[in-house]
């Protein structure tokens, strides 16, 4: 069996981080989104992967290389405009040849891995073997509607009327079926060829289409508060792990992780929280669910519940919490008159700032 990550696409709901970085490898718990994906599909044995790339094909081949690290052997496909997932199937249809493959989505994190799912495709072996979840928002997803006996009767891409609650999750099992398929579908509305109108040929056809339910949480880090999510749910798996150095006069409450070069000075560190490599935290409060980036200097400030790229400053804020910074921003008050808000922002910047009645 062989594995296709997509990790192509534009990434505007991430904007403006994604302007300059590709949205999968945003990190969550200071690790990229992508390479929890690949781990997993490592995990379920699945070790031959080609990854489709598009314009930030540089930042990922840097960041995966030939997937060694990962125990992995990676073919990049190279994708010129982002025409939909079953678009990304049709470019891989060379490096797949007439393998099973599952089709990993580079954004999406799903709890426990993907073992199970590729032993119940291997047992059963069906034409597609998708996985579904009840969510309170359907029309931002691939919808499935069941039929009474629990088959799939039909699939739909962001319906304006969700025929159900239960979405798509990005991982699914295919035969290389969903080729000849992709070949047979039209773009939509949305000018994308979408992998559900290639399910639902499959469906047309009598194939076999499958889906089981996830049990634990499932993670589509498509926006700003969903990406605090996940950086919420995975640091509540993190360990305590101290590889830098506290001072006497800092307080670590609960599962914090400091990487080797951090270094806290007279700080207060309440996790689960993570701080990366070579990142100073002096005269501080860090709360819970906040990761802070490599290289980041946190001084006289309080914060929580915020991801911090790579590179930040933050000093005498107090302060700040529901925030993603973008790499080597900066956050500081101003000691010159007017004492007023100056701001330098990308374009799609959000600012919110205390006011209110
Ligand atoms: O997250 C689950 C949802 O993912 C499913 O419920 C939907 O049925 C499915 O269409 C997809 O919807 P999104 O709108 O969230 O897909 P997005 O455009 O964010 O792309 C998902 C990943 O695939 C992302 O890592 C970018 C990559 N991609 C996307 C497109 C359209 C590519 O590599 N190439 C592409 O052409």
């Amino acid at each position: 069996m062989k594995g296709l990550v997509l990790a192509g696409g534009a990434g505007t709901r991430l904007r403006p981080i994604t302007y300059t970085s590709a949205k999968q490898l945003v990190p969550v718990a200071n690790k990229p989104i992508l390479f929890y994906g690949l781990e997993q599909l490592r995990e379920a044995g699945v070790t031959d992967i080609g990854i489709i790339v598009g314009d930030t094909h540089a930042e990922i081949e840097q960041a995966v290389g030939d997937g060694a690290e990962f125990g992995l052997q990676v073919t990049y496909l190279r994708q010129d405009q982002p025409l939909g997932l079953a678009h990304a199937v049709l470019i891989a249809a060379d490096f797949l040849g007439d393998s099973d493959f599952v089709m990993f989505l580079g954004d999406n994190l799903i709890e426990g891995g993907i073992g199970h799912m590729v032993e119940a495709f291997r047992t059963d072996a069906p034409a597609a073997q998708l996985l579904l979840k009840q969510v309170t928002d359907p029309e931002r997803f691939g919808v499935a509607e069941l039929g009474p006996d629990g088959r799939i009767l039909r699939l739909v891409e962001k319906p304006k009327d969700p025929p159900s609650d239960l979405a798509l999750v990005g991982v699914y099992l295919f035969t290389s079926a969903i080729i000849d398929a992709a070949r047979r579908i039209e773009p939509s509305w949305r000018g994308e060829l979408e992998i559900t109108d290639a399910i639902q040929r499959l469906i047309e056809d009598g194939a076999p289409v499958r889906a089981s339910h996830v049990e634990g949480w499932w993670l589509d880090t498509g926006k700003k508060d969903e990406l605090l999510e996940a950086n919420r749910i995975v640091l509540g798996t993190v360990e305590r792990r101290i590889d830098g150095k506290v001072d006497a006069r800092s307080e670590l409450v609960g599962n914090v992780v400091i990487e080797a070069g951090a270094e806290v000075r007279g700080s207060t560190l309440r996790g689960p929280c993570v701080i990366g490599e070579d990142a100073r935290i002096v005269d501080s409060f860090v709360g819970p669910f906040t990761s802070i980036g490599p290289d980041c200097l946190v001084e006289r400030s309080e914060l929580e519940f915020s991801v911090l790229l790579r590179g930040c400053h933050v000093r005498d804020i107090s302060r700040l919490e529901g925030s993603l910074l973008g790499r080597e921003v900066s956050v500081s008050p101003t000691d010159r008159r007017p004492y007023a808000y100056r701001l330098m922002l990308g374009d799609h910047s959000q600012v919110e700032i205390p006011g209110g009645p």
